[in-house]
């Protein structure tokens, strides 16, 4: 319970929503509810008497402050370099979240600080990948880039990474597959492909194992036939074994094992997703992608090897390339 001077101080000095409420976490909705009714209900004119103008304007003020901290509007994410104010959520990740911003960034922020080596991981892997394709600009498009990071935090605060937005015009290909239930007609699904495998096979040159080839670690701008690979949390180099896993990732053998992972541990992935993405009927396709998803990781192809012979099976089962448009259906809401 607090005195009426108490909360008025408090309110009163308050300088953002954050400094009454705390730093922006989602997990503390409960905690900062309960301090703005402990608060309201000292300065509320019932107990703090019609004539207590100061407290009146105290009370207004904390409420403002509360609907801005709830609603993210508020809350502000410093670097070295530069604040970033999150607006709304966008997504939800294996270990982060992903929140939008007032500006042009959006910013991922891990869930729990036990997990801040896994964003560090990818801050690595992003740097690498952004050095590679400083030398092969063509492969630009394919990854996430980082534009700043929260760097070392202290002990029980949250990392998080700042990244040029995928948003407009992007969905993941778990939105894909969700649209699609009875799957992709393998002409679709060939263009996400061929530009995948050009991601992966982009990253093995640099020894970079992602880890975590899943539905939602991939975007898709189906107008532009973009492909992102995102969500480089998981990634090692090869050789190495994984510094976590993830619950609902559908991993090869070695990865169950606890054997340490290869490229061959992607192109596994990559085929298992191309597996559930592709409609029952698509057997050239299929048949292609069982044999990069044996068991034993010395007999699948390597990704650089399946560019070319993707495009040989493509040509084979529909002849010349042409573009051809994908859109999502719209759900008439
Ligand atoms: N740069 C980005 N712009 C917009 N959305 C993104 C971006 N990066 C990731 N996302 C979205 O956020 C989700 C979580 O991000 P991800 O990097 O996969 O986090 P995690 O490593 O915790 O799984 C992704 O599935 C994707 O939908
Ligand atoms: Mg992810």
């Amino acid at each position: 319970m607090f005195t009426r001077d108490e909360a008025l101080d408090r309110v009163e000095r308050a300088g953002s929503a954050a400094d009454l409420f705390g730093p922006f976490d989602p997990t503390r909705r409960k905690e900062a509810q309960r301090l703005y009714r402990g608060l309201a209900a000292v300065l509320h004119p019932d107990r703090a008497g019609t004539a207590d103008t100061r407290a009146h304007a105290a009370s207004a003020e904390l409420t403002r402050l509360h609907h801005e901290w709830q609603n993210g509007t508020s809350v502000e994410l410093r670097t070295a370099r530069a604040a970033y104010r999150i607006t709304d959520r966008h997504a939800v990740g294996s270990v982060a979240n992903v929140y939008r911003t007032d500006g042009p960034h959006v910013v991922k922020v891990v869930r729990t600080p036990t997990l801040n080596p896994l964003l560090h991981a990818e801050w690595d892997a992003l740097r690498r990948l952004t050095r590679f394709t400083d030398q092969h600009r063509w492969l630009r498009p394919y990854y996430p880039r980082l534009t700043d990071t929260s760097g070392d935090v202290r002990r029980g605060e949250r990392a998080f990474t700042v990244l040029e937005p995928l948003v407009d015009g992007f969905v993941t290909l778990a939105d894909v597959r969700r649209a699609f239930p009875r799957g992709l007609d393998g002409r679709d699904y060939a263009w996400m492909h061929r530009r995948l495998l050009r991601a992966i096979a982009g990253a093995h040159r640099i020894g970079l194992v992602h880890g975590a080839i899943t539905a939602d670690n991939v975007l898709v701008h189906p107008k532009q036939h973009g492909i992102v690979l995102a969500g480089w949390t998981f990634a090692v180099t090869a050789g190495e074994r994984l510094l976590a896993t993830g619950k609902t990732i559908a991993y090869p053998p070695e990865v169950h094992d606890g054997r340490p992972v290869t490229t061959a541990t992607d192109v596994h992935m990559a085929h298992t997703l191309m597996l559930e993405l592709l409609a029952d009927d698509e057997t050239g396709q299929r048949t292609f992608a069982r044999g990069c998803t044996q068991d034993d990781p010395d007999r699948r192809p390597d990704a650089v090897d399946l560019l070319t012979e993707y495009d040989e099976l493509l040509e084979e089962l529909y002849g010349e390339r042409t573009f051809r448009p994908f859109a999502l259906p719209t759900t008439g809401a």
